[in-house]
């Protein structure tokens, strides 16, 4: 088959990123602007300030995106952007400027599913990875166990109730006095304690579905009480703890229902190093193959915008200019045109 090269934006959150991905795998050209030293002060995205800087900073990521792939823009053989879920005004930026690219160079167009991106950025990793597979996605907005029957197939097996994991580490991180996104410094911290505090862990009964607004409220709860008592490191190592027996027993509870023995990670909490080093465990005792992206790939990147617009391409899944930005899109939604 012949090459296919993508250039794909994604811009649904809090960062302006596009990448020149080629037949799904390999990445080209990869730029990120990231607006988090903007959010920082406010302890969380503000989205109106995040459109604004979507569109002061599109054009050159764009261009900068080409020049890193000695590429022109007329070489691409397709244009893509992330049209949900995310912040509608945040995720029109890209769109637009998408649409408006492919539109003028009359290239086809692709809108791509951000949790389908997050799931696909283990294919540029792992040239060899193929469904079907069992994927743990765990980001800021989302959780889900997702069973990937097929690169365009998934069945949700598992999702939050209520907090998001990287929601869930993003507001104990604000409790406990540190910066926003808290996820990576939490990670950090947590290697310096000892998981002493004992934490509330919800499993519900014939579901494969998460809950993390006990384990999340303990903490709260323990800062409010003890306050300048509290041991910040075991406090983060012992959330970690917590948050992780619920996604792994759950992740393995899934593998022996599909029967399946390959799994991978995604999203932004993908990043975490115990969530990881407990994982290769788990694979180890239960036999299972393990993949998760490369920490660059694991939070917001257009490259894994990129991968999944090839396979929705080579499946025939093609957008109209009429696709809208469609902030809460569901994974699994087959909206497109
Ligand atoms: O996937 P992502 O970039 O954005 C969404 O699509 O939501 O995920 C961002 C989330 C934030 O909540 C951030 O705190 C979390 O990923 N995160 C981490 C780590 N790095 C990023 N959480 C735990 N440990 C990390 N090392
Ligand atoms: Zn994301």
């Amino acid at each position: 088959m012949k090459d296919l090269v993508i250039l794909a934006i994604e811009s649904s959150c809090d960062e302006t990123a596009c990448s020149i991905v080629k037949n799904g795998r390999e990445v080209l050209g990869n730029v990120i602007a990231t607006q988090i030293d903007i959010h920082k002060r406010f302890g969380g995205v503000v989205p109106e300030i995040a459109s604004r800087n979507h569109v002061d900073c599109i054009s050159n990521v764009v261009q900068e995106c080409l020049e890193q792939a000695n590429m022109k823009i007329e070489e691409v053989d397709a244009i893509a952007a992330t049209y949900g879920p995310g912040l509608v005004g945040a995720l029109l930026v890209g769109l637009s400027t998408a649409k408006a690219l492919a539109y003028s160079l009359n290239k086809p167009f692709i809108g791509v599913h951000h949790i389908e991106g997050h799931i696909d950025a283990n294919y540029i990793t792992h040239t060899e990875l193929k469904p079907p597979y069992i994927c743990l996605v765990v980001s800021g907005g989302h959780s889900n166990l997702v069973y990937v029957k097929d690169y365009t197939e998934f069945e949700i097996l598992g999702r939050t109730r209520d907090d998001a994991v990287g929601e869930a580490f993003d507001k104990v991180s604000r409790v406990i006095g540190l910066e926003y996104p808290g996820g990576p410094k939490i990670d950090k911290l947590a290697k310096e304690g000892k998981p002493t505090y004992k934490l509330p862990k919800t499993f519900f009964e014939d579901s494969l579905d998460f809950s993390f607004s006990g384990i999340k409220t303990a903490v709260i709860n323990l800062v409010h009480k003890e306050k300048d008592a509290i041991n910040i490191p075991d406090l983060c190592a012992s959330f970690e703890e917590a948050v992780t027996d619920v996604l792994l027993t759950n992740l393995l509870k899934a593998c022996r229902q599909k029967g399946i023995d390959t799994v991978s990670l995604a999203g932004g909490v993908s990043a975490n190093s115990y969530l990881r080093a407990r994982l290769d465990n788990l694979g180890q005792e239960n036999n299972l193959k393990i993949y998760y992206p490369e920490l660059k790939y694991c939070t917001d990147n257009a490259a894994m915008i990129g991968s999944a617009a090839y396979f929705d391409y080579i499946n025939g899944k093609q957008s109209g200019m009429d696709l809208n930005a469609m902030p809460y899109l569901k994974l699994g939604d087959k909206l497109r045109k």
